[in-house]
């Protein structure tokens, strides 16, 4: 394909240059369609290569997945979350009510959430055991509890449901109801 190319746009210079009524002596011509096509062959090849990278970059900047907050008044907030994103970063560019005291350090549990659905929560990396430690301290913990600062957006939990927890131990959101840890 690239060969076939490169001599269409061979044959294309060199047919305009026969053409042009300045350049009467064949040998005179010689050294100019040598330049010509090197100057064609060069523009093609260093184009098609910026193109190329363009497009990568693009595709890479645009993987997002679905999310859906489901908020502590029952109201439901979805948003589209880039791959490699937390849950925690992407509540706090959405205006979602979700703390994050410790702004993803493990050090607190107000970034509690609850996966709405087990499917989901199985697909989850299991958590560590620091991740468990600041679990143990949260409010309404149920079996598939989780910290929002260590869900990390990936192509895979696209239609992710999470859950805010009310402040308090009895709590049920939009008809879910967690079961004891
Ligand atoms: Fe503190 Fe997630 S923000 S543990």
């Amino acid at each position: 394909m690239f060969f076939s190319r490169f001599y269409r746009m061979g044959a294309h210079t060199i047919k305009s240059l026969v053409q042009a009524p300045t350049l009467t002596p064949r040998t005179s011509y010689l050294p100019v369609v040598h330049n010509q096509y090197l100057q064609v062959l060069r523009h093609e090849l260093f184009s098609s290569t910026t193109a190329k990278l363009e497009s990568e970059d693009g595709n890479e900047e645009k993987e997002k997945i679905n999310v859906t907050f489901v908020e502590k008044d029952g109201e439901e907030t979805h948003i589209k979350v880039p791959v490699g994103m937390s849950m925690l970063e992407a509540a706090h560019e959405n205006d979602i009510d979700l703390e994050g005291a410790c702004e993803g350090s493990l050090a607190c549990s107000t970034c509690h959430v609850i996966v709405m659905d087990v499917d989901q929560y199985n697909k989850l990396p299991d958590p560590t055991d620091e991740e468990n430690d600041m679990l143990d301290l949260a409010f309404g913990l149920t079996e598939t509890s989780r910290l929002g600062c260590q869900i990390i957006a990936k192509p895979e939990l696209d239609g992710l449901r999470l859950a805010i927890p009310a402040a308090t131990r009895n709590f049920a959101v939009d008809g879910f109801k967690p079961k004891p840890h």
